[in-house]
């Protein structure tokens, strides 16, 4: 079978050699593993710079063999900005830190978090930048990788006809698709969050076009009939779910950790390691802005 576009993307070539650790990539357009730095320490100065520079290159950093309290993992994430508090937490289900959502998966769990393509929490207003998840178990039969989805490239290796017609179109993305539909939790008061999104946004910082719709949260397309939409949306979650050149795919070892940039970035925890137990916790940091187009 053929590839389902020709097109080559036409992208400016990323920061490969760094002063201050080695980077080794995962993937030409996303993902690296990052050597030499130690993230129980304060970074200075010049790795500061280098590992804000590598998180704009490349998406998806992971981190090797860190030795991390609770509060070291709130600390790194911290540099990047206010720490989010997870919607679920309200109704009790994720932990007593707000801060720290566990990642836990076992032979009784009745889901896996994340074991679907989506970008986290995009239910917010304002969703949050990035996460950040320090895994301290993975499953003994291997497995348990998590896969990643560079949306910039998404975006990019769709026609222009389709590009265009999206340009303009809002999304709404609701905390109940995930939170009582997949999870079955019941929802606070007032309900999980619901909010309305540009379909293609801008990175605030590198200025990329984003698709940025998530078969996790994104319920409706505003404006199309329900057929249109649904028929929309599960071609778009097909080009990025059926792509293989727009993913990277990472394996946790214990005391990996890996920081991801949700403004253009999907994941997808691959749960085959049933009836092994994964386990990890995850911060996120709060975005500063809405999603614009
Ligand atoms: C998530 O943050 O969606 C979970 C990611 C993972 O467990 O790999």
């Amino acid at each position: 079978m053929l590839a389902e576009t020709d097109k080559h993307a036409e992208r400016p070539p990323k920061q490969l050699q760094y002063a201050s650790f080695d980077l080794h990539t995962l993937t030409p357009h996303m993902g690296a593993e990052i050597h030499g730095l130690d993230l129980s320490q304060p970074l200075d100065e010049d790795q500061s710079r280098d590992l804000d520079t590598a998180f704009r290159n490349w998406m998806v950093l992971v981190f090797r063999d860190q030795e991390l309290s609770r509060d070291q993992h709130k600390a790194f994430g911290r540099r990047f900005g206010k720490l989010h508090s997870h919607p679920m937490h309200k109704v009790g289900l994720r932990g007593d830190d707000p801060e720290i959502l566990p990642v836990v998966t076992t032979a009784d769990s009745a889901y896996a978090a994340g074991d679907g393509w989506h970008t986290d929490v995009t239910c917010d207003e304002i969703p949050p930048l990035g996460s950040i998840l320090y895994m301290s178990e993975t499953p003994e039969s291997g497995g348990g990788d998590t896969l990643f989805a560079n949306m910039a490239l998404a975006y990019e290796l769709l026609s222009d006809p389709m590009k265009d017609f999206l340009a303009g179109l809002t999304a709404v993305h609701d905390g109940a698709k995930p939170y009582v539909g997949a999870y079955k939790s019941t929802p606070p008061e007032g309900g999980y969050p619901r909010s309305e999104h540009p379909v293609v946004t801008r990175h605030p910082e590198s200025g990329d076009r984003i698709l940025y719709v998530n078969s996790g949260f994104t319920t409706h397309i505003c404006g199309l009939s329900p057929r249109e939409s649904r028929s929309l949306l599960e071609m778009l979650f097909e080009h990025i779910g059926s792509t293989p050149r727009i993913h990277c795919r990472m394996m946790w070892a214990p005391k990996t950790m890996t920081l991801w940039d949700n403004r253009c970035t999907q994941h997808h925890a691959v749960w085959d390691y049933y009836p092994h137990s994964r386990r990890g916790e995850r911060v996120s940091v709060c975005g500063e802005e809405r999603p614009q187009a």
